[in-house]
């Protein structure tokens, strides 16, 4: 059988440098796992930009739906905050996101207990914390029609459309209610039936999906009181199901919970392939960091946990998914530290580099 494959879009900013360590562990699993992940890789973002004029050159994003998974790094940089917003770094990103058809984004937030102290919420309210945010990726005010600034009696005005149908609902609803059947059977749908039609269709939509997930406790919750209660008692939550706005702003608030960025990965899942695998892409939740690109500060396991997820969605290895999870924990149990992770009176911060030997040491002891 042919080896999985694995298209790297390494991206802009702290992105080429996280991704550098996730490398070192696809070749650590074909050489101790027997596992091997055919890798290629090509530019997104203002990379693309720079060499081919788009964010998004065409033969990537044909390649992106050829592979069995994708791995972004990040996007973005003030360097391209000029450009034309139809060719800026997030440009790609949403291309891939709405071409590849990536509509259920799972956005774990959980918290590690050695990290427990850095939540700026009080310790015994975050600590064992682990939720699953599934955030519509593909539809809703970031793609509808009508969209633009125009002129009306002499005074500008923007528009875009919050707009769901159906299906779109549905689909994500029954990622969300199987996610939920693996997890604590708890799903908290989020959206704002109270002033949005969109919002009631939401509500009713998920309410008939729920019929054919009986075991699963469904609530409703409008999003703005979401917001409220994600930092006064977040683990109420197991799974929360929201719409595309809504569950941007919902999954920062709630990866802030954990206590870093730095730690947190995500998947975006499509429509099964003929392997009978979703489409999928995965990324670290954490943006481009200008401000630490370069440096070899910047905090790596967001993007290999990514690794991990896609392990375990895309490449059928749970087992391996589960040592490179357990790696990282033990590591950071171990106090190794990136710079994101330590007490301002902290002794010395791990390079990328330094987190990805330790992350590799622990796995090797995993054996
Ligand atoms: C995210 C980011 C993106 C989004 C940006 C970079 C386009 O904030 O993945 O949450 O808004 O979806
Ligand atoms: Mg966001």
């Amino acid at each position: 059988m042919a080896n999985p494959s694995l298209l790297i879009l390494a991206g802009d900013g702290i992105g080429p440098e996280v991704m550098s360590e996730v490398k070192r562990i696809i070749t650590w699993l074909g050489d101790k796992r027997d596992l091997h992940i055919d890798v290629e890789e090509d530019l997104v973002g203002g990379a693309a930009y720079d060499v081919h004029g788009t964010p998004l050159a065409d033969s990537t994003m044909a390649r992106a739906q050829e592979v069995d998974a994708v791995l972004l790094g990040a996007v973005g940089g003030p360097k391209y905050d000029v450009l034309d917003f139809s060719v800026k770094p997030e440009r790609g990103l949403l291309r891939l996101r709405k071409e590849m058809d990536l509509y259920a984004n799972l956005r774990p937030a959980q918290c590690f207990d050695a990290l427990a102290d850095f939540s700026s919420l009080k310790k015994d309210l975050v600590s064992g914390l682990d939720i699953l945010i599934v955030r519509e990726l593909t539809s809703g005010v970031y793609f509808g029609e009508p969209r633009g600034i125009h002129e009306e009696n002499g005074t500008r005005v923007g528009i875009n459309t919050q707009r769901y149908t159906e299906h779109e609902i549905e689909r994500g609803a029954r990622a969300a209610f199987e996610l939920a059947m693996k997890r604590d059977k708890k799903l908290c749908s989020m959206e704002k039936a109270n002033v949005m039609e969109s919002g009631i269709l939401w509500r009713d939509v998920v309410t008939e999906v729920h019929a054919d997930y009986p075991e699963v406790e469904l609530s409703h919750m409008y999003a703005d009181n979401g917001a409220m209660q994600l930092v006064r008692a977040p683990k109420q939550f197991d799974v929360i199901y929201t719409d595309n706005l809504f569950g941007d702003i919902l999954s920062d608030c709630a990866a802030m919970l954990t206590g870093s960025l730095g730690m947190l990965p995500s998947a975006s899942l499509g429509a099964p392939m003929a392997n009978g695998r979703p489409k999928a892409m995965y990324e670290p939740v954490h943006g481009s960091a200008p401000d630490i690109a370069g440096t070899g500060k910047a905090n790596p396991c967001a993007c290999i946990l990514s690794l991990a997820m896609a392990l375990r969605y895309s490449y059928d290895a749970g087992v391996e998914a589960t040592r490179l999870e357990n790696a990282v924990e033990t590591v950071l149990a171990q106090g190794v530290r990136t710079g994101d992770l330590m007490q301002k009176t902290g002794g010395k911060a791990a390079s990328t580099a330094e987190m990805g030997d330790a992350i590799i040491a622990a796995l090797t002891a995993s054996l």
